[in-house]
């Protein structure tokens, strides 16, 4: 009788030595937690598409602020839904903008928090879009596109009014062409030179988004973000992408959506050297909600697996709204 030479069981046998030989290990240091900061007095409304995900009005954030610091997660992701909406998307660069005041609450409360601010325009341009766009319209119907250059200042105005209000990161969600060298240039003018860029250089125009549109009321009016987001099927263009973010003077890489994407981050870890970050999105995280929520799945496991997942691939830190799960369960 012949037996295998090679058993890889050998290395699978306990919890002991599995743990050993573990390749790919989460940490809570990993993770950032996104955060929906609101207007209003009292409110801490979930979102319908998001289960366990909130809009905060800026006197119910503190005490969700405390469970993600107790948690040890190191660093939030502001979003903003503002009062006031306009054309050029003025109450995202406004000194008193929502993002800008949570920020420096946050700041207060917790100093060594990182904050991360998230540098776009479709939460608080009337249009939708994330830059200022040209319309016209033909039988009723609006056309119109984002107009790259113009953008590229007030997304400027945007990260130094973010870093003015205490920003740690910046990141530039907006995929204009330029926008890594125009913010560089922008915080260093300011005295930001020290604030690093977390670029979401490989940012597709993902279906994944749409339980955040809900949550951040920034689907387009018009059209689509297909002119500024890049093709799904598209890996090369991801190369491109990230190589023009990093002479651009980028800190830190992003592919964004995770889970369809695992290899576009397993490509750009293997091309560059700067730290990555995989942003598991509003709809990455519905679909695993809405199947635990029918007992179909088991959702630690189900998270933790995917989370690993991305890791494996490549990335360094994970945008997730999982965080606070996913720091618990770690620490179980
Ligand atoms: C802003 C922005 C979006 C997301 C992060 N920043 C939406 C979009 O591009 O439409 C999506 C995040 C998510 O789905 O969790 N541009």
């Amino acid at each position: 009788m012949s037996f295998p030479i090679t058993r890889h069981r050998r290395l699978r046998g306990s919890a002991g030595i599995r743990g050993m030989v573990r390749e790919t290990v989460l940490n809570v240091l990993d993770f950032v937690q996104p955060i929906f900061v609101t207007y209003g007095t009292g409110v801490r409304n979930e979102i319908s598409s998001m289960p366990g995900v909130y809009h905060f009005s800026l006197d119910t954030l503190k005490a969700e602020v405390d469970e993600i610091a107790a948690l040890g997660i190191p660093a939030v992701l502001l979003f903003g839904i503002p009062e006031t909406k306009d054309a050029i998307g003025s109450s995202g660069f406004a000194e008193d903008g929502i993002v800008q005041e949570a920020t420096r609450l946050i700041k207060q409360w917790y100093p060594e928090l990182l904050v991360v601010a998230d540098t776009c325009l479709c939460e608080f341009t009337d249009h939708g879009h994330c830059g200022m766009v040209h319309t016209h319209t033909v039988d009723g119907v609006v056309h119109g596109d984002v107009i790259n250059d113009a953008s590229l200042e007030l997304l400027t105005r945007t990260a130094v009014s973010q870093a003015k209000a205490g920003a740690d990161i910046i990141a530039p969600s907006n995929m204009m062409d330029g926008f890594v060298e125009a913010i560089r240039a922008g915080l260093d003018d300011n005295g930001f030179e020290h604030i690093p860029i977390m670029s979401y250089s490989v940012k597709y125009a993902s279906a994944f988004y749409g339980p955040f549109r809900e949550a951040a009321d920034s689907a387009p009016q018009f059209g689509n973000r297909k002119t500024y987001q890049m093709d799904p099927a598209n890996v090369r263009e991801a190369l491109r992408e990230a190589e023009s973010d990093v002479l651009e003077g980028a800190d830190m890489l992003m592919v964004k959506p995770a889970l369809a994407y695992l290899d576009v981050i397993r490509m750009i870890r293997e091309q560059f050297d700067l730290p990555l970050v995989a942003y598991n999105v509003s709809g990455e995280y519905s679909m695993v909600k809405a199947a635990a929520q029918q007992g179909w799945i088991n959702e630690q496991a189900v998270v933790l697996e995917m989370l690993t997942g991305m890791k494996r691939a490549g990335a360094d830190i994970i945008i997730t709204y999982f965080s606070k799960d996913a720091a618990r369960w770690l620490r179980e």
